[in-house]
């Protein structure tokens, strides 16, 4: 274009070609404001515990229901194994107590282990265990297994400031005045999951010795412990 053109079509020329050039920023804008609104709304339905299940059926579908019992009344665990008192199981004893804990406010995600999971799921690559129900879990992880991603004590997935702000032996003192107080090292420590499950009902382990060792309601025996993981044992013996 000469100049004396652009003067005659300035006002129709220069505006569309202007405009030709601004479109990209437009339409990219657009698309990152979809992405970021696709990905809040992701990241806000991934912090929800049904998002678990709704993605992963397996292995995750047994746990919600844990999750979901109703404390103070009698709930199912993950091997579909009725627990009289829901209380027992820290699932939903913290969803109940604890602000609603979700299924993060426990499992702390880091973007390595969840990729690696992501993975794992998609090839298939993962071990799992028959349940009651015709369900299928994966076996039982340790405290250890389940902070090994963010490299913590396996203590501090229950000890922490935003969980439980204290130490062992402020816990000590503070159920002091149970009858074998169960967090005493007496014979060395223990996980604190030994005793306390959160999708299946806890177990007193001090029972396996000691007749005094107080059962809380829902709770269970090192005996009634055994014959739980011999049953899960067969079912998948027999599958
Ligand atoms: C109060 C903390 C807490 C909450 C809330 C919680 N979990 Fe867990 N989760 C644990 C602990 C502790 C274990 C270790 C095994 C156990 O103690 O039962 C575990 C174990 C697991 C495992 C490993 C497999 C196994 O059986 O050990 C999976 C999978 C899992 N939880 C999924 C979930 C899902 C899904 C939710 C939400 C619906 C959830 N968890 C909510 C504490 C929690
Ligand atoms: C040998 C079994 C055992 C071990 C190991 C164990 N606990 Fe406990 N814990 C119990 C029992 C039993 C209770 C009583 C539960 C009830 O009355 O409902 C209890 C109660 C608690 C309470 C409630 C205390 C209160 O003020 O009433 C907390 C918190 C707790 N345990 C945390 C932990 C932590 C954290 C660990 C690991 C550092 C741990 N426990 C290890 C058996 C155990
Ligand atoms: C494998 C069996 C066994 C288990 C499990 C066991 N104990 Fe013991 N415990 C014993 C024996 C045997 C003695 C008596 C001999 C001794 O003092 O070591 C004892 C003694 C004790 C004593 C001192 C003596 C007494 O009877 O008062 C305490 C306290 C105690 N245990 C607490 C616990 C607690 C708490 C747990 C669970 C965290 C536990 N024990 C788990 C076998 C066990």
């Amino acid at each position: 274009m000469t100049e004396e053109e652009n003067k005659v079509d300035g006002q129709t020329a220069e505006p569309a070609a202007q405009k030709k050039k601004k479109k990209w920023p437009i339409v990219v804008g657009v698309v990152v404001a979809v992405l970021v609104v696709a990905g809040a709304g992701f990241w806000v339905w991934h912090e929800q515990p049904s998002f678990c299940n709704a993605i992963c059926h397996t292995p995750m579908d047994a746990y919600l229901p844990t999750y979901e019992s109703e404390i103070n009344q009698p709930g199912v665990d993950k091997w579909g194994n009725e627990v009289s008192n829901s209380n027992a199981m820290l699932a939903p004893l913290h969803r109940a107590a604890a602000d609603n804990a979700t299924c993060l406010t426990c499992h702390v995600p880091t973007l390595s282990e969840q990729i690696g999971e992501g993975m794992s799921w998609i090839t298939g690559s993962y071990e799992v265990l028959n349940t009651q129900t015709g369900q299928q879990v994966v076996p039982e992880k340790s405290l250890e297994d389940l902070v090994a991603a963010r490299g913590i004590e396996a203590d501090q997935f229950c000890l922490n400031e935003s969980c439980h702000n204290m130490t062992r032996d402020d816990l000590i003192q503070a159920t002091a005045d149970m009858e074998r107080n169960p967090h005493v090292p007496q014979h060395g420590e223990n996980q604190c999951s030994d005793c306390h499950k959160a999708h299946r009902a806890s177990v007193n382990m001090c029972s396996q010795c000691h007749n005094d060792a107080p059962i809380p309601e829902g709770w269970i025996s090192a005996a009634d412990n055994t014959a739980l993981e011999k049953e899960l044992d067969s079912l998948n013996k027999a599958a």
